[in-house]
Order: C-alpha cells, then structure tokens, then sequence
C-alpha cells in the first residue's frame, strides 16, 4: 500500500511519517525544507503548482493521501492572503478532485482555528465562523474537499505540542527553551485550546486513514487547558521554576491577527471510532519530554 504524507518536512507530516511507519511504502513531500527520513521517499511538491501537483499524485497513485501540506502560519496567511488562498484552498480542491478520480483514501488535515472562539467546546455539528485569514482559508478548503470528494475525512486538529522531528516548530519548544534557560516568558490566562501531543495527533490520524469515516471529525487532547495551565504543568514535570512564568491576559498584546478565545473542541465523535486513547496534557506533556534535547526530566 502507498501512502502520500504532503507536507512530510513539516512539524505534524514528520510525526505522521513516524506513526506511518511500517504500514506501507512511505511517500512525503517537502517544499522548502528537504528533510530525508528513513524509510519515506521524498520529493519536492510545490502547492501552488495545481498542474505538477495532480501529475505528481497520479503518478505516485497512492491508495492513502493524508494531505497537511499548507501555509499554516497565521500571521504569513493574513501578509500573503493571496499565496494562502493558493496553498491551503486551490491546492487542497485539486488533492480531493485527484484523490476522487483515483478512489483513493483522503484525510484533509484541518484545525480548530476555523472556529471564532466566543464560545469553546465546539463539536463537528458547530459553525465555523474563522476570526482569522487563516483560519478562513483552512475553512475554505474542508467545504471544497467534501464538495469535491464527499467520502473524504477532515480532521479538525487542535493546537499542537512537542519537539520537531522533522522540520516545523511550536509553541511548546520555545517555551521549553526558556523555562530550561531560566528565562522569564508571558503565558496567557485567557486564551483555551485542548492541545494533544503531536505523536499522539499523528498515530490518531493514521488510524482514521485506515477506516472509512468520511466528513469532519475533531481530533484534540482530552483536557481543555489555558496556554499558563499548559505552561504550568511543563514546568512543573521539567522541574523548572514556574515563577518564570509571567501570567498575563491575551489583551495585554497587539496582535497583527486577532487570536480567538477559546476554540476548545468536543472530542466525543472521535472517540467512539479510536482506538488510539487521547491524552491529557500530563500524559502528552510526559511523551513529548521523553524525547526532549538532553533529557532533563522528572515526573
Ligand atoms: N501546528 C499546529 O498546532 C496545528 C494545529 C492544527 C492544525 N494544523 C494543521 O496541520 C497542518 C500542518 O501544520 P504544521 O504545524 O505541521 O505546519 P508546518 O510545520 O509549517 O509545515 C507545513 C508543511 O507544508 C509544506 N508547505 C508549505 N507551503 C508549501 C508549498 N507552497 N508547497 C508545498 N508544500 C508546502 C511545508 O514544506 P517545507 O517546510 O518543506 O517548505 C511543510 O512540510 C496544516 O494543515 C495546519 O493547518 C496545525
């Protein structure tokens, strides 16, 4: 079986490549960042690209495509309006007519930024109404995948945490970096999302590529958390000191992209079809520090 991860160099395709292993012969793309991982053959999409980008799927004619390739940076998304239609909703609309025509599996990776955040604990069932251009663009695309290719799955997936194994980054890497460093850093009080560990988003997503759910589904940890709870628990499992945490409301800065809220997701859908057990922050926290640059962990 050939499974296509687009956007294998970044910071959820390196992951998924990882949960991937083993399950069949492994085909990732990059676009700017070439990054060779055993066991996956690596070639260079571009996104904006629509004709190459449906030659090179045919001519892989992979049985699994799970597509994460995008322009995934809000503030980049909402500077370059017209690159993010491009990447995260033409690209997208070209995968899912490609993935029909071949009667592959699509899984569309989404996120709970397609959400306005007034009102937190959104299930499938919820409108988006995206705050962000972002977050439009990304919302765009799932109405176009399923329009294109109703059988497909969309996976809504919350914020993200742990240690590149690839390329990408977030949040959680830089926050562990000033906490070990001794550093003073600004966490958010006001600001709730249900974050999952990457690895665990990553083995999730596999999963799901495998059965035949079609639709939208919410993918997130089983907790809803504010990034200093978040914060909190990392120190407190890097024995870090958590008065370096400087606890302070999201209006105390000018953002360039208004953040939403709380775009915490319901998760009951998901798991009635998982086996995969979703974890809490002090379970997901514990999986990303055993794998953390010269381990220096405690529980
Ligand atoms: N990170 C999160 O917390 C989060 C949460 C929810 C949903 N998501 C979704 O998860 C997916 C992956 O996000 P991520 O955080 O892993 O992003 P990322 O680290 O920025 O990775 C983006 C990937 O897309 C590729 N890419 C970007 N522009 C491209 C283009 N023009 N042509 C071809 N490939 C291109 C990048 O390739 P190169 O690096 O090689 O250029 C990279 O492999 C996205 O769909 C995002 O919306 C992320």
């Amino acid at each position: 079986m050939k499974i296509l991860i687009t956007g294998a160099s970044g910071f959820l395709g390196g992951y998924l490549v990882q949960a991937a292993q083993g399950r069949g012969e492994l085909i990732g793309t990059f676009w700017e960042h070439p990054m060779p991982m055993p066991g996956v053959e690596l070639h260079r999409m571009d996104l904006t690209d629509l004709v190459a980008l449906a030659q090179f799927v045919r001519k892989v004619q992979p049985q699994i495509i799970i597509h994460t390739a995008a322009l995934a940076n809000l503030d980049a998304c909402e500077a370059q309006k017209d690159l993010a239609w491009r990447s995260n909703v033409d690209a997208t609309r070209m995968m899912a007519a490609v993935a029909h025509q071949l009667g592959c599996r699509l899984v569309h990776i989404s996120t709970d930024m397609v959400f306005d955040g007034k009102r937190g604990n959104y299930s499938e069932d919820d409108t988006p109404e995206p705050i962000s251009y972002y977050g439009y663009s990304k919302r765009m695309a799932e109405e176009d995948v399923l329009h294109a290719y109703p059988d497909a799955l969309v996976v809504r997936v919350a914020l993200l945490y742990g240690f590149p194994v690839s390329g990408g980054n977030s949040f959680s890497t830089e926050l562990f970096k000033q906490l070990r460093a001794g550093n003073r850093i600004k966490v958010f009080v006001d600001q709730f999302r249900c974050p999952i560990w990457a690895g665990n988003a990553a083995a999730a997503v596999v999963e799901l590529a495998t059965k035949s759910i079609r639709g939208v589904l919410h993918l997130a940890g089983s907790e809803r958390l504010s990034r200093a709870e978040f914060a909190r628990e990392l120190a407190r499992q890097m024995d870090a000191d958590s008065q370096l945490l400087e606890e302070v409301s999201m209006q105390a800065v000018e953002w360039l992209v208004p953040r939403p809220k709380d775009v915490s997701l319901n998760i009951t859908r998901v798991r009635q079809v998982l086996q995969t057990p979703l974890l809490d922050c002090r379970n997901g926290i514990k999986q990303m520090l055993a794998m953390a640059p010269q381990n220096r962990t405690s529980n």
